[in-house]
């Protein structure tokens, strides 16, 4: 009976202790849609560098194609594609050594004059959601028209629709089209349920980071997780020796009258010693007071 539930309690524990290796990825700039020339920086925010991230990739040409593996220059777990093209369009993840997987984004890139930039990672209910429709060429506001799954949703003569408030029902596949320039591809946009959060926003500020300048922070409840993961990591090794020591003390033959009053006898001398060096110490305060 004892037995058991220690086990379970150390399955338990190496459970928290394990499922703590996770990564974010992020994209620069961090829209869903570029065109082909473009700059585009990726980069794995992890836990754990030592998990050995590493981007990858599937697009027409290849599947799970690795970062500086002919596409990109890797730096760490970062990855920059100084000039993109439409055949790098695809979906990218980060993926540590053992196989671990981050959040995918989907890349188009445009070979076209137009494109829609759209959030590429996704949105969380409630927030204002701006989509921009753009050309390479022309940076003056041009009039756009917006459609949501195949169906005109709005005209626009800024260029740009805001999305107030947004739900569920606004996900879908979205594009745009500029008279005398042409059609943008279509991306697709994610709506994510608010985290609901019972914990406030921790008190003590964390020590200031190098990532302060970055624009995008991460979501508190990213931060949150990557806290408790920490705490554990840390926690974990006290907590599964002391149960180890719980559960050999348990099963100790029965010496454990003859141990306690062992135990006890060197408490009392213990504080017989103490006693007497109070003594000590009243007698030389005492003394000193003269
Ligand atoms: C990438 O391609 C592989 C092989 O076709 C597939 O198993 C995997 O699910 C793909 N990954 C993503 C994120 O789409
Ligand atoms: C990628 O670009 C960023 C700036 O956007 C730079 O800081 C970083 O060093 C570059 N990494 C590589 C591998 O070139
Ligand atoms: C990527 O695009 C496909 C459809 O083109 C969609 O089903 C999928 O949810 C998208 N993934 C992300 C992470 O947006």
């Amino acid at each position: 009976m004892e037995g058991t539930s220690v086990q379970r309690l150390l399955v338990l524990g190496s459970l928290l202790c394990c499922t703590t290796n996770q990564a974010r990825l992020t994209v620069s700039p961090s829209f869903s849609q570029v065109f082909k020339g473009d700059f585009v920086s990726l980069s794995c925010e992890e836990d754990d560098s030592s998990a050995g991230w590493t981007l990858r990739r599937n697009t027409t040409t290849g599947q799970r194609t690795q970062c500086g593996a002919g596409w990109g220059k890797a730096a760490g777990s970062s990855c920059n594609i100084s000039y993109i093209f439409p055949s790098d369009s695809g979906v990218y993840w980060c993926e540590s050594r053992e196989g671990a997987t981050s959040n995918s984004i989907n890349l188009t890139v445009s070979g076209g004059p137009v494109i829609l930039q759209s959030p590429v990672l996704p949105v969380m209910e409630g927030d204002d959601v701006t989509l921009l429709c753009k050309t390479e060429t022309t940076p003056s506001i041009l009039s756009a028209t917006f459609y949501k799954d195949g169906s005109l949703i709005r005209n626009e003569s800024t260029g740009h629709m805001t999305i107030h408030h947004v739900t569920r029902s606004d996900e879908g596949l979205y594009k745009c089209f500029i008279i005398g320039h042409g059609e943008s591809p279509s991306s697709w946009i994610t709506v994510t349920e608010k985290p609901t959060t019972t914990a406030p926003p921790t008190s003590t500020s964390p020590p200031p980071t190098t990532t302060e300048a970055t624009p995008p922070p991460p979501p508190c409840s990213v931060n949150l997780v990557h806290k408790v993961a920490y705490h554990l990591v840390v926690f974990c090794p006290y907590f599964i020796s002391t149960l180890l020591m719980v559960s050999l003390c348990r099963h100790r033959p029965t010496g454990n009258d003859f141990s306690v009053s062992m135990v006890m006898t060197q408490l009392s001398q213990v504080g017989q010693r103490l006693d007497d060096d109070c003594d000590d110490v009243n007698v030389f305060t005492t003394e000193h007071h003269f």
